[in-house]
């Protein structure tokens, strides 16, 4: 098979920017998913999520013949990146993992010649070589090693710079079943990134399903750390845990990355690879105190921000509340397992009249709010964050859009009580006239 021919399996934020980086780099890539309309949005040159640069470099690869299908044609290299949710007791869902490695198996059958097999899916030890390994084995009627290449390749990029994350990522794991199945991976990215090489680790399988969830269930661990110390400081006159934070940061062994204090992490990766590593340090009967701990802060973060807007304004009942931003992040529309949803349960749970803004999420967020049967009555959406802030009596900052910068002193003088909870450090204290910023993570001196 042609080396230069690659098939991607899943096109979710992993699947399809790596397929959309391998077209503009060049790669003959063929898509594939399950969901036709996808599909179909995708080869419209319309993206499925909000992602900076995916449609400019979608339409570039679409013009150097990406196309995504709905049924699946085999390459040299064949990437699976289908989603791995949680099922309901925190587990990993593996259905569309071993349903991928079925079809891939079945349209290996009629192939000759040496082609790998890459899972790039967040999936639990022992997953590659157990399920994968036998679903492709048993339906295509080839054998991994002589006639065919297996790989475990986790996925390191972020929501909101998949795109610059997948060409400029830290390093690349490669877990492999036997040399040849790394070397022609290790191979192929190299084409791909040219002088641009990241660092490279070689390991087996299961040490690289491995380093996903710790490097996820770490990053998590950071966070919640630095929120911890947040709760800390927000009790002790004149502490700043931004300070704190940086001091930390300037020790190469901390790292400043991953210490900015807030209300607690999201998304559809750190809630559920914690909860899914929890799960399997428990199923060998080991305990995981640091990751409980980690879980436990930030089952806790919410609660926090609502209390700091019933110290400024008491009872919320009946009392109007502006929410600027909702995805779990910015430059995101998704809202999978976001705080904001959780704040907005809190809030009208208390009885107040929430009035949401957010720039590219709101659609999901509504539906979220229906999955929570959260009551609609209870929550409204505005066009703008100015539109939020009119006669709300508080408003609180969940996602850091750098649009908010804008917001100025006639916006703010909108609101019927002009209080801020800043969860992200976002707002300068002194920077709004007439504004009460309320920032997170910062005891107060009596001054205020
Ligand atoms: C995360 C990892 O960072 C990626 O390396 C990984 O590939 C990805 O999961 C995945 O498994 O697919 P992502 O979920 O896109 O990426 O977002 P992060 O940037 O990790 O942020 C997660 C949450 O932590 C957000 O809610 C963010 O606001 C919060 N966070 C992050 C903080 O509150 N403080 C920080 O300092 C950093």
């Amino acid at each position: 098979m042609h080396r230069d021919r690659v098939t991607v399996i899943g096109l979710g934020y992993v699947g399809l920017s790596l397929a959309v980086c391998l077209a503009s780099k060049g790669f003959k890539v063929t898509g594939y998913d399950v969901d036709k309309e996808k599909v179909d949005l995708i080869n419209k040159c319309k993206a499925p999520i909000h992602e900076p640069r995916l449609k400019q470099l979608l339409k570039s690869s679409l013009r150097r013949g990406f196309r995504a299908y709905t049924n699946l044609r085999p390459s040299a290299f064949n990437f699976i990146t289908v989603g791995t949710p949680r099922n309901k007791d925190g587990s990993t869902d593996l259905t569309y993992v071993s349903s991928a490695a079925r079809e891939l198996g079945e349209s290996l059958k009629k192939e000759k010649g040496y082609s790998v097999v890459v899972v790039k899916s967040t999936v639990p030890p022992g997953t590659t070589l157990g399920t994968v390994k036998r679903e492709v084995e048993s339906t295509s009627g080839r054998k991994f090693g002589s006639e065919l290449g297996l790989a475990m390749n986790p996925e390191f990029l972020r929501e909101g710079s998949a795109i610059s994350d997948t060409l400029n990522p830290d390093r690349i794991i490669i877990g492999e079943l036997d040399s040849r199945s790394g070397n022609s991976l290790l191979g192929f990215y190299r084409k791909f990134y040219g002088s641009k090489m990241p660092r490279v680790m070689r390991t087996s399988i299961v040490n690289a399903e491995l380093i996903k969830y710790a490097s996820n269930a770490f990053l998590a661990t950071k966070v919640s750390f630095i929120n911890m110390i947040a709760n800390l400081c927000q009790k002790i006159p004149g502490a700043d845990v931004v300070a704190v934070a940086r001091g930390m940061g300037m020790d190469r062994r901390i790292g400043e990355d991953f210490l900015r204090a807030g209300p607690g992490w999201g998304g559809s990766c750190l809630p559920k690879d914690t909860k899914a590593l929890k799960g399997i340090f428990e199923k060998v009967g080991v305990e995981c105190p640091v990751l409980d701990g980690a879980i436990r802060v930030n089952e806790l973060q919410p609660a926090g921000v609502v209390e700091m807007a019933e110290e400024e304004i008491g009872d919320l009942r009946g009392k109007r509340v502006a929410l600027l931003g909702l995805s779990f992040k910015p430059d995101t529309d998704d809202v999978r397992d976001a705080v904001s949803i959780t704040i907005i349960k809190m809030l009208s749970e208390r009885g107040a009249d929430i009035v949401a803004y957010d720039p590219v999420a709101e659609e999901n967020a509504m539906k979220a709010i229906q999955e929570y049967s959260i009551p609609a009555e209870r929550i409204s959406f505005a066009s703008s964050a100015r539109e939020a802030l009119i006669n709300a009596e508080c408003c609180i900052l969940i996602t850091e859009w750098e649009e908010f910068r804008r917001l100025n002193k006639d916006d703010f003088s909108a609101m019927k009580r002009r209080v801020v909870i800043d969860t992200r450090r976002f707002f300068d204290k002194a920077c709004i006239e007439g504004l009460k910023v309320v920032p997170l993570g910062l005891g107060r001196t009596g001054e205020e």
